[in-house]
């Protein structure tokens, strides 16, 4: 999988390339990405990517043709390209699982008001919001999309790990405790020191049950009574 990101400032992704996990499954070759400075491809000598909105309101908005520009240097006309930004589609974790199927995305990071409308008429195949609530940085929505795909890419995270995880089957996740067996008073729940798998798989379903009912209603309310006896 490779991931295409088009920025005015790259070093946010830098970093997060180089990093942890992510950085594991680039040098395993599992994980590729190409960071495209927006501003080279300005057409002015003060490298100018936002102006004003036609029609006059609030703030600025990236210009169109040095992002044209930069998306066909990456031929992105032909490649899956999404443009994070709370006007989309609310992103999922099925989302997510379907453009982990994808060999490249593309992906543009907003700033200012959002960008030319043209570009998103041209170019984009998906919108997605990251939340209802908004950020003022494409770059860390870009990187919530980039971080829920590529964990989901054959080899960089083990099937265990990803077949426990809420959402996976609507349900929230169990509590996680590790050492020390005390910490400040608090003492791990008994059954998970019993050894008594059985019992310890029923235990870690009802606090999931639990915490789904308490924390996410919506989800609680769509969840069918067959899956939630399991
Ligand atoms: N850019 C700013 N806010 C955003 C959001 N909620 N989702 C996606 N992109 C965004």
């Amino acid at each position: 999988m490779k991931f295409t990101v088009l920025t005015l400032f790259p070093e946010i992704l830098e970093s997060f390339f180089n990093s942890s996990i992510m950085k594991k499954a680039v040098e395993k070759g599992l994980i590729e990405y190409n960071l495209v400075d927006i501003r080279d491809f300005a057409l002015d000598k003060h490298r100018t990517c936002d102006d004003a909105p036609y029609g006059g309101g609030a703030g600025m908005v990236l210009k169109a043709e040095p992002l044209a520009l930069a998306l066909d240097s990456v031929k992105a006309s032909v490649k899956r390209t999404v443009f994070p930004t709370p006007s989309g589609v609310r992103y999922t974790q099925k989302i997510a699982e379907e453009l982990s199927e994808e060999k490249e995305i593309v992906l543009i990071c907003g700033r200012y008001e959002g960008i030319d409308q043209r570009i998103i008429d041209l170019y984009v195949d998906d919108e997605v919001c990251i939340g209802d609530y908004v950020i003022s940085s494409g770059e860390i929505a870009s990187l919530v999309v980039i971080d829920s795909i590529y964990r989901l890419c054959d080899g960089v995270i083990t099937q265990e790990s990803l077949e426990e995880e809420s959402f996976q089957d609507t349900l929230l996740e169990y509590p996680h405790y590790t050492r020390p067996e005390v910490f400040r008073d608090q003492k791990v729940p008994d059954i998970l020191l019993s050894g008594h798998h059985a019992r310890i798989v029923e235990w870690r379903h009802g606090k999931r049950l639990e915490k789904t009912k308490k924390n996410r209603p919506d989800l609680w309310d769509g969840h069918d009574l067959d899956r939630r006896m399991k």
